[in-house]
């Protein structure tokens, strides 16, 4: 069946996790497209330009399919980066056809912070993921240094700079971070991935049985 299904929310939060799992249950192609707010981050970067001050459009309009599967995409200055050039227009402009040309054939999962109000708002389902800012930056500080790693200072300095993050993503003018209105709120406090893939499959079943 070809499904478009977008899966939003805030940072850490398990939509690329979800997403992933979501594709390979359903054999659909996944995209996830803050790699390619990231790789626009670090495109500049490597250029030699500021992402929270220059223009970052003809860096997105010359974006190559091997930037998105660069290793070195999560580190904290792209993370900033990226968030600073997801305010810009022109750039969210270019990454928009982009986005929208992956998923017209086959249907996709795509994860992200506007999809399902932006990118495709006639998705065939929605999923807004979620959880605390403590949670998420304890999954994301356990993701970067394994699963029983744990150190409070770093913690505390995590949850700061992902709620800074998820504000800027919220507050900015274009295509901010919202729940679609017809969106499914999955909140995943106490949920581990496996719980939060079942739930969704689940959910697809359920409106679209095969
Ligand atoms: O894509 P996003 O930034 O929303 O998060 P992610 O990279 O998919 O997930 C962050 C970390 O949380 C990964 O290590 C996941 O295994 C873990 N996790 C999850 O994805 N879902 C849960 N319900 C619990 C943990
Ligand atoms: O994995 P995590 O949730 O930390 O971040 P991400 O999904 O890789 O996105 C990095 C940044 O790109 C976000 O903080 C947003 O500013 C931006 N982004 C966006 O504006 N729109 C999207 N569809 C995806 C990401």
């Amino acid at each position: 069946m070809r499904l478009i299904i977008a899966v939003d929310g805030p940072a850490a939060a398990g939509k690329g996790t979800l997403a992933k799992s979501l594709a390979a249950s359903l054999r659909l192609p996944h995209l996830d497209t803050g790699l390619l707010y990231r790789a626009v981050a670090r495109q500049m970067i490597l250029a030699g330009l500021d992402p929270s001050v220059d223009d970052g459009e003809r860096t997105a309009q010359a974006l190559q399919p091997a930037d998105l599967l660069r290793d070195d995409l999560r580190v904290p200055d792209i993370d900033r980066g990226a968030s600073s050039v997801a305010t810009q227009p022109p750039v969210r402009a270019a990454l928009l056809k982009r986005q929208r040309e992956f998923a017209t054939e086959s249907g996709a999962v795509i994860d992200g912070r506007d999809i399902g109000t932006v990118v495709f708002p006639d998705a065939d389902l929605k999923f807004f993921v979620t959880a605390s800012a403590g949670v998420r930056a304890l999954r994301r500080y356990q993701q970067l240094h394994g699963a029983s790693a744990r150190d409070e200072a770093a913690l505390s300095a995590l949850t700061a700079e992902i709620e800074a993050r998820d504000r800027k993503d919220a507050e900015r003018p274009v295509s901010p971070l919202r729940q679609a209105d017809d969106a499914v709120l999955v909140e995943t406090d106490s949920m581990d991935a496996g719980a939060v893939l079942a739930h969704a499959l689940a959910i697809v079943r359920e409106r679209f049985p095969l």
